[in-house]
């Protein structure tokens, strides 16, 4: 098979709305700071017996209606996610018995933020390999089961929430090659401490560094290997991590001003692996990206890691 498209995408965030101000009444922090050092001005907040589980199956079902297809079509699901408090069964597992999907292989995929992008190049090979013709991908986090909520440098940063793929098996590609890669040599710039209670904690201004001096040269490798330049996109949705981050990004890429640019971290702040994800599901939503745009996708984080691949818009 020559390559997979998306054929549909769904997103899920819980109803519960986390302002600034609601986080200033909690920690020693104000709206004007978390809007000038990050842009983040709202977050969603899951409920407590809000799962990454039931997150996961709300966004892969929108996808799956969005596709038309029948759960028997799906023979690979898999959830990128950090914060599966469930190692077995699978979160992919559970998925796929809510959705009522009978005999697709089921696996979850841990690469920090970049969770999402990872599991799509792994689904794409999947599907040009001929071990399954539709694949649903999804990135899914409840970073509010790990937040130090006393911890103003960390607490006004995350949120929760899913978006989810639908791929299919296409003549022509819709998913570009991936340009993936880590350095463990760096890996304690962003982690998850302490096993039994896990908290989000990070070098912030380390990771901020690497995101803005080494990481537009794979951004503009990613475009290389699906035969673009930056310019030639249509759309860019990158981790969403911080509006400043995403801002020296596209300086540094010299997109143009058609370019559209993803910036759901505004209202949803960093979801980690749901983070690309449900940015590109809304901007399709809204219509935002016509149809046959090729968008870049480019997320980063833990590992650290990144991956990111040209992908067509559905
Ligand atoms: N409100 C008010 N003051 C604060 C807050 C807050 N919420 N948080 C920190 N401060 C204070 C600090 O205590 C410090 O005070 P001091 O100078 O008196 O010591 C001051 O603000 C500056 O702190 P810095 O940490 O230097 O602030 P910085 O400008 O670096 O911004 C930030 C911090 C937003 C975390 C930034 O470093 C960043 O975005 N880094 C990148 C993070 C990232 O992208 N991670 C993604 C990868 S991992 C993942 O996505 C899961």
């Amino acid at each position: 098979m020559p390559g997979s498209r998306i054929a549909a995408l769904g997103h899920h965030q819980p109803a519960r709305v986390l302002t600034n101000d609601d986080l200033a009444t909690m920690v020693d922090t104000s709206d004007e700071w978390i809007r000038r050092r990050t842009g983040i001005a709202t977050r969603r907040i899951a409920a407590p017996d809000e799962s990454v589980t039931d997150l996961a199956a709300a966004a892969a079902a929108k996808a799956l209606a969005g596709a038309g297809l029948d759960p028997a079509d799906i023979g690979l699901v898999t959830v990128a996610t950090c914060t599966a408090i469930d190692r077995c069964p699978s979160i992919a597992a559970q998925v796929a018995a809510r959705l009522g999907i009978p005999a697709a292989v089921a696996f979850d995929l841990n690469n920090g933020c970049a969770g999402f992008c990872t599991a799509l190049a792994v689904a794409d090979h999947s599907v040009r390999a001929g071990a399954a013709r539709h694949a649903l991908v999804i990135g899914a986090e409840k970073m509010s089961d790990v937040t130090d909520w006393t911890d103003r440098s960390t607490c006004v940063l995350l949120g929760d929430g899913a978006g989810a793929a639908v791929l299919s098996a296409s003549d022509e590609a819709g998913i570009g090659p991936v340009a993936w890669g880590s350095d463990p040599t760096r890996g304690d710039a962003v982690r998850l401490v302490d096993e039994w209670q896990p908290r989000f904690a990070q070098e912030g201004q380390a990771v901020f560094r690497w995101a803005t001096s080494e990481l537009p040269a794979v951004a503009r490798q990613a475009c290389a290997l699906a035969g673009l330049t930056p310019a030639d996109l249509g759309g860019i949705v990158t981790h969403q991590a911080n509006l400043r981050i995403i801002e020296a990004l596209v300086r540094q890429l010299d997109l143009p001003e058609h370019v559209v640019v993803a910036q759901d971290v505004v209202e949803s702040g960093n979801t980690s692996a749901a983070s690309v994800p449900l940015a590109l599901s809304k901007l399709v939503d809204r219509g935002d990206l016509p149809s046959g745009a090729p968008v870049l996708l480019f997320a980063f984080g833990g590992g650290l890691s990144w991956a990111g691949q040209v992908v067509t818009a559905p």
